[in-house]
């Protein structure tokens, strides 16, 4: 990837300004939180071609494809309360929803942190953050996203996709980065100034492929199925179970029936 492309395409006040690129590291994310101790500023975005063990949610692996896929982590320094720390994941899938609307894809958002196109994967987020008392100091926004992937290179058990594979044409993926930058930079501001969610519950709910379906949701050990009822302030996820309503902060979703 090129970073003076990334740079041209960006209109950004804060984020993107200073971007790191390796060609194979062992994670993006582990790269920002070491530029954090080195004393990086807010708005540093590191970029890979490869990970060598690139994280995924609950633990999972997370694989890259050089050339073609979109691996990036993003640093921000809020300092807010740490109570909004679930917006981070949310309102970036805001952006890229934007992002690639604006690029002629239509993508829809499935809790917490999934990416998806027609029922199937195109990429996903993974927030890490770091608190002091209830003060969020740091938080690192890992994205992975399948851009020119066939479909031979992606993992079966996903239900993966690809930009390429849904729109059988090119785009560069300087290009989406930088617009997705574009749009977390307002959003972002949006929250931390306001620290009032409620603009970034109304989109997320309207860009979200599973409001009042009933889900297979599983957290930890626990198994349930209910009705996804939408979100909570803390952008936690409102499962409702033999009419009572149940609040998870983490977990993975099914879509079993619309
Ligand atoms: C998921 O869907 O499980 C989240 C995947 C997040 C992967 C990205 S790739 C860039 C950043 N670095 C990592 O090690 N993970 C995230």
């Amino acid at each position: 990837m090129f970073v003076n492309l990334i740079q041209t395409n960006l209109t950004t006040s804060v984020l993107g300004k200073i971007i790191e690129h390796t060609t194979w590291t062992e994670s993006t994310n582990k790269d920002a939180w070491e530029l954090i101790d080195e004393g990086t500023t807010e708005g540093t975005i590191v970029i890979a071609e490869k990970q060598t063990d690139g994280k995924g949610r609950a633990g999972r692996a997370w694989i890259s494809v050089p050339g073609k896929s979109l691996t990036a982590s993003l640093i921000i320094e809020p300092k807010i309360d740490s109570r909004l720390s679930g917006w981070f994941p949310l309102l970036t899938g805001i952006a890229i929803v934007k992002a690639f609307a604006e690029l002629g894809l239509e993508v829809n958002l499935k809790w917490p942190n999934d990416i998806m196109v027609n029922n199937k994967k195109l990429g996903g987020i993974l927030c890490e953050s770091r608190v002091q008392g209830k003060v969020l100091e740091w938080v690192v926004i890992g994205m992975g996203l399948n851009i020119y992937e066939q479909e031979n290179e992606l993992a079966v058990e996903l239900n993966a996709t690809s930009f390429f594979m849904e729109k059988s044409s090119s785009i560069q993926r300087e290009l989406v980065l930088a617009k997705i930058m574009n749009h977390i930079e307002p959003l972002y501001n949006q929250l931390t100034e306001n620290k009032d969610p409620s603009q970034l519950m109304e989109l997320w709910t309207e860009y979200c492929n599973h409001v009042n379906k009933t889900v297979k949701f599983e957290v930890e050990n626990e198994s349930l199925s209910g009705e996804f009822m939408g979100i909570d302030t803390d952008g936690a996820a409102i499962i409702k179970t033999n009419g009572n309503e149940k609040i998870f902060t983490s977990g993975d979703i099914h879509i079993i029936k619309s």
